[in-house]
């Protein structure tokens, strides 16, 4: 049987407990297809996930290949998968379930979609998990609409660069906070005003938002409410937000969990191919450095995405 190369975890634990393993290629079942890893993308649950400290995976989903992001190549199908893709095209997705992404070889279904053409294998892999989180929470959550004022907090991370990106594209007016030598960054993908969030309080350069987008938690979180209008949201990818908090200050608040989804895919590849979005990788390191790449992401101080090039 053919092998492939795949980064999995036995134990959850520190970045040693990230094995480098041959495996057996999988086989696609009925609705899957085989995809040839190009690229993975790497993100902050993947080591929250080895550690132990993301809920929804559990000792008993071990030995698991990590990994939530990949592009790559379609290698085969099973029974019944849908006429839209086939052998030997492009595709990014979202893995459905809790890992695959960091190996040779991995399985997918209705996940995936169409690889944006306007990017490479590298960028398509940094793009899934953290553009479907901007997208969900922005539009689907936040309800976000043209002529409205968004502040994002984390605008340089993985979700933060794409959320200016599409607000801005959906016409809204973006403030974020970033790190000093993040703000030329956050201006340059789009961002109309740009806080060192280690230097000023926001809240007192900032009033009158529609929606804070959170991606931080704490007492940035916190200290979020007083920039909202009335009516306004705060939207979270980390913790719920003080329901009473928000009932006197008469916004809503809410936490929301990223879903794969293909159609989203598809939208935002189409902001990728018509050059309103570019992903933005900051950091590419081999299959074999895995733990390095986690590190690095726990680590912080990267703009944009950490995405492992599998193959060339
Ligand atoms: N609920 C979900 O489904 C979901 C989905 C995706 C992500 N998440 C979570 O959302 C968070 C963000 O994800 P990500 O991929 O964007 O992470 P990321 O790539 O690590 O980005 C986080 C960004 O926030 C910045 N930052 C740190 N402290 C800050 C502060 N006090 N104010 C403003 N910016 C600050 C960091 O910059 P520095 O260089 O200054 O540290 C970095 O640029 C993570 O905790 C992740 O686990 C949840």
């Amino acid at each position: 049987m053919a092998h492939m190369k795949a980064v999995r975890i036995h134990a959850f634990g520190g970045p040693d407990v990230l094995q480098i393993e041959e495996l057996s290629i999988p086989e696609p079942r009925k609705g899957e297809f085989l995809v040839k890893v190009q690229a993975a993308g790497v993100n902050p649950v993947d080591y929250k996930i080895r550690e132990g400290k993301y809920p929804p995976v559990k000792e008993g989903d071990l030995p698991l290949i990590m990994g939530r992001d990949i592009s790559g190549l379609i290698a085969a199908s099973g029974s019944g998968t849908s006429d839209e893709l086939k052998e030997g095209d492009a595709i990014y997705a979202m893995l459905a379930g809790k890992g695959g992404g960091y190996a040779e070889y991995a399985l997918v279904a209705k996940e995936a979609a169409r690889k944006p053409a306007a990017i490479d294998y590298v960028a398509a892999a940094a793009t899934p998990l953290a553009g479907l989180t901007a997208w969900q929470g922005l539009f689907r959550y936040g309800k976000l609409e043209p002529g409205q004022r968004v502040l994002i907090h984390g605008g340089a991370g993985g979700v933060g660069h794409f959320a200016i990106q599409f607000a801005k594209a959906k016409g809204a007016f973006v403030i974020t906070t970033a790190a000093k030598d993040d703000l030329d960054f956050v201006r340059s993908i789009g961002a109309d005003e740009a806080i060192n969030y280690k230097e000023q309080r926001f809240e007192e350069a900032v009033h009158d938002v529609d929606m804070v987008f959170d991606l931080i938690a704490g007492e940035t979180q916190q200290r979020s409410f007083s920039v909202l209008k009335r009516g306004g949201v705060l939207v979270s990818t980390l913790t719920e937000p003080d329901q009473e908090k928000a009932r006197a200050h008469g916004v809503r608040g809410l936490r929301y969990t990223v879903q794969e989804n293909a159609a989203d895919l598809d939208e935002i590849a189409q902001l990728i191919d018509d050059r309103k979005v570019k992903p933005k990788v900051g950091r590419i390191f081999t299959l074999n450095e895995a733990a390095k790449a986690q590190v690095c992401i726990a680590e912080g101080d990267i703009q944009g995405k950490v995405v492992l090039r599998i193959s060339d």
